[in-house]
């Protein structure tokens, strides 16, 4: 009895040990320089020391979630402010983490009078173009060498079958050409910042034609685009990683780099995929008192089997930088989308800070991807 007890607590030991020093490893010692391995973090999450303590060690780039966004950054005509992105900026510099841009034009979160009189009209195209101007170069000025890169264009393409370009304000105002406008607005502003179009559902085949579409005429126009940020708003079950992976060897066929931008995996229900805020939804909440260990295990494989099939691209240079969309399931903007106040456990830390198996399953993928 006495002895099966000691080989047991020696057991016990030696599997601690040996999650222990997987656990000791960080998502940032694996990438090293190769890959920007990030998350997106609102500046008061800084306020919480254990969390800007996991986002230094474990990351080695940061997007602002929302305070680079044109309501945040724009408060009334002529007027900017920079407070709680140069936060975020700061605490970056420090810990040697390159930061993204999030985002210089989109039709959510942007001041109605960039592109609208105040009676809900477009503004005329001279006046729309210099106020996108002003927006632009004022942003990538102030952020000069500290931001490596910006997402240029957010969500410009249409969701409904039959529709390339979304309807926006900006699109009303200025033309079908205000993305190439805004790209050309960016490179002449900073020609060494790298410059993105980023979207949600791009990868599936109803918007993967409009994506390659846009990119093919922005190149036709002349203009740089970087990369093209592939959002991933995924769940446990779609999209397949086939289509994932056919999405981005189409855009590598194009010459163009790809970033996983706003990683996550949804476990709850819900009727649609994507972003589109719009799109409110009914649905339960099934997991308020924790995450189910067989659900963990399934979130776990999801991961993996996505970071195996981006590692073969990570290895080529196709794709630059994965990005999840927070840190903690806690803060994750799932809790409130498409079902207002449920309890989402999308990322690889729990509420308490605790890895899930999902990060030993990314952990473990992204390794291998990077000693190969
Ligand atoms: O900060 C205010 C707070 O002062 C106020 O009391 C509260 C009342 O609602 O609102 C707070 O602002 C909210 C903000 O998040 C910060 O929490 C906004 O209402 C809310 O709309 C905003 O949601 C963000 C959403 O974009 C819209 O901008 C989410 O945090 C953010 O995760 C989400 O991110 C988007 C990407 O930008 C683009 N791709 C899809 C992705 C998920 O929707």
């Amino acid at each position: 009895m006495h002895h099966i007890a000691i080989l047991t607590s020696i057991a016990v030991l030696a599997g601690a040990l040996g999650s222990q020093s997987l656990k000791g490893q960080t998502l940032r010692d694996v990438a090293g320089d190769r890959l920007r391995i990030g998350a997106a973090l609102m500046a008061r999450d800084l306020d919480n020391p254990r969390y800007a303590d996991l986002l230094a060690t474990q990351l080695n780039c940061v997007t602002p979630e929302n305070e680079l966004k044109g309501d945040a950054t724009q408060p009334a005509p002529g007027r900017f402010s920079f407070e709680r992105a140069d936060k975020i900026v700061d605490f970056a510099q420090r810990h040697q983490m390159k930061v993204i841009g999030h985002t210089l034009l989109w039709h959510q979160q942007s001041p109605r009078w960039l592109f609208e009189t105040p009676d809900g009209k477009p503004l005329p195209r001279e006046i729309a173009l210099a106020n996108l101007r002003e927006r632009i170069t004022t942003m990538l000025t102030h952020y000069r060498g500290k931001i490596a890169g910006w997402d240029v264009v957010n969500e410009a393409l249409s969701d409904s079958p039959n529709e390339y370009l979304r309807d926006t304000p900006a699109r009303r105002a200025i033309g079908d050409d205000y993305i190439i406008q805004a790209f050309r607005i960016a490179q002449e502003a900073d020609p060494d910042v790298e410059l993105y179009y980023n979207d949600y559902n791009i990868e599936l085949p109803y918007k993967h034609a409009k994506a390659m579409r846009l990119l093919r005429e922005l190149k036709d126009a002349g203009v740089r685009v970087d990369a093209v940020g592939v959002q991933g708003h995924w769940q446990l079950g779609s999209p397949s990683v086939k289509e994932i992976d056919d999405s981005i060897k189409a855009f590598a066929s194009l010459d163009i780099r790809v970033m996983i931008t706003e990683l996550d995996v949804d476990v709850l229900p819900r009727q649609r995929s994507g972003a589109d805020l719009s799109a409110t939804e009914e649905g339960a909440n099934p997991y308020v008192n924790g995450l189910p260990a067989d659900v963990a295990e399934k979130q776990a494989e999801r991961y993996r089997a996505i970071f195996d099939m981006l590692g073969k691209h990570i290895r080529e240079g196709t794709i630059t930088r994965v990005t999840f969309w927070g840190l903690t399931d806690g803060q994750s903007w799932l809790n409130g989308f498409p079902v207002r106040g449920r309890t989402n456990h999308p990322l690889l830390w729990d509420r308490d800070y605790q890895p899930k198996p999902a990060f030993d399953a990314a952990l473990e993928s992204l390794r291998s991807t990077m000693t190969k």
